[in-house]
């Protein structure tokens, strides 16, 4: 039997096999079935009397990059705190590679979770390290790797992100743009399968945003892998997203391919891109 750690591996693409960009719609066809590394299946999740999740539904296409966008307070963060495992659905299902989160053991989904980076909205560093020790933390701590391998490692990561004459520095000495290309380089040293972004672009200007952007793009032409952003920004999700779920009030409104999603003519999709105050969103 092939367990769900065999799946992440066999997902591995060769390094300098670039990541398909923008697929082909025709592709998940019926023919050949859509491969989702990810499956939130008619999720509920309510805090108190706040109903944030009402049937939620949305698939993450295999080593595509997804931008789930929807106004503050929609639930984007609770979405990814259901896809790591850390929040359980009080109804409906999650699964990683098809297997269904919940089913699994707490060791098993802990060992999901390994394979998972995850990029914070405020980068989470620590700020007592310098940027390299910010870097090497997951793998001092979740692997017996010699500090020559570590070094080569979070160099290598670094440079990605452009940060290879700042490894010394510690995060209050560096700029918001880069504490956040710091916790990316972090969230890829355990190579792993599925990266989520929790508001890559909150509170960076539209320069720094951009340079975010160029670095999740070529990070992921360089490494595969799924990666799923959640924002409200949409210049982001114009510039990196091969798919693009919309949510409201717990529900997905709308979801489907990046050229699809900006050029749709559904109303909830045209409030959302154009910004206007008036139309099916509301304001309450
Ligand atoms: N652990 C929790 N306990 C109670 N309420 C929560 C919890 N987590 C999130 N919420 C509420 O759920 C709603 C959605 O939160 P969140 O997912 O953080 O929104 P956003 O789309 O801005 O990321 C918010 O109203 C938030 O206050
Ligand atoms: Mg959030």
């Amino acid at each position: 039997m092939t367990s769900i750690l065999d799946k992440f591996s066999g997902n591995r693409i060769e390094v300098n096999e670039p990541a398909p960009r923008h697929l082909d719609p025709s592709d998940t066809g019926e023919a050949t079935p859509a491969s989702y590394s990810m499956e939130v299946k008619e999720v509920h999740k309510t805090f108190g009397s706040f109903k944030v999740l009402q049937g939620l539904n949305l698939n993450f296409q295999d080593n595509a990059i997804t931008t789930v966008l929807g106004p503050s307070g929609t639930g984007k963060s609770v979405l990814i705190k259901h896809l790591v495992g850390l929040l359980e659905p009080d109804a409906g299902e999650v699964a990683i590679f098809g297997q269904d989160l919940w089913s699994m053991t707490e060791q098993e989904r802990y060992d999901v979770r390994k394979k998972m980076g995850v990029l914070f909205q405020d980068g989470a560093l620590f700020g007592s390290m310098n940027l390299f020790d910010n870097t090497a933390f997951p793998l001092r701590k979740h692997t017996d790797k010699h500090e020559d391998e570590i070094q080569d490692i979070v160099t290598r990561r670094l440079t990605e992100v452009g940060l290879e004459r700042s490894w010394h520095k510690y995060p209050n000495e560096v700029s918001g743009g880069m504490r956040k290309r710091a916790g990316f380089a972090r969230a890829m040293v355990m190579e792993p399968r599925i990266v989520f972004f929790d508001e890559p672009d909150s509170g960076l200007d539209p320069v720094r945003t951009s340079l975010l952007n160029d670095v999740i793009l070529e990070m992921h032409a360089e490494h595969g892998g799924t990666y799923l952003l959640v924002t409200h920004d949409i210049r982001t999700a114009r510039k990196v997203s091969d798919y693009v779920g919309l949510i409201w009030k717990g529900k997905t409104v709308h979801y489907g391919p990046a050229e699809e999603a900006f050029e749709h003519d559904d109303p909830f999709v045209r409030q959302f891109l154009s910004g206007e105050s008036a139309g099916p969103l509301g304001m309450d």
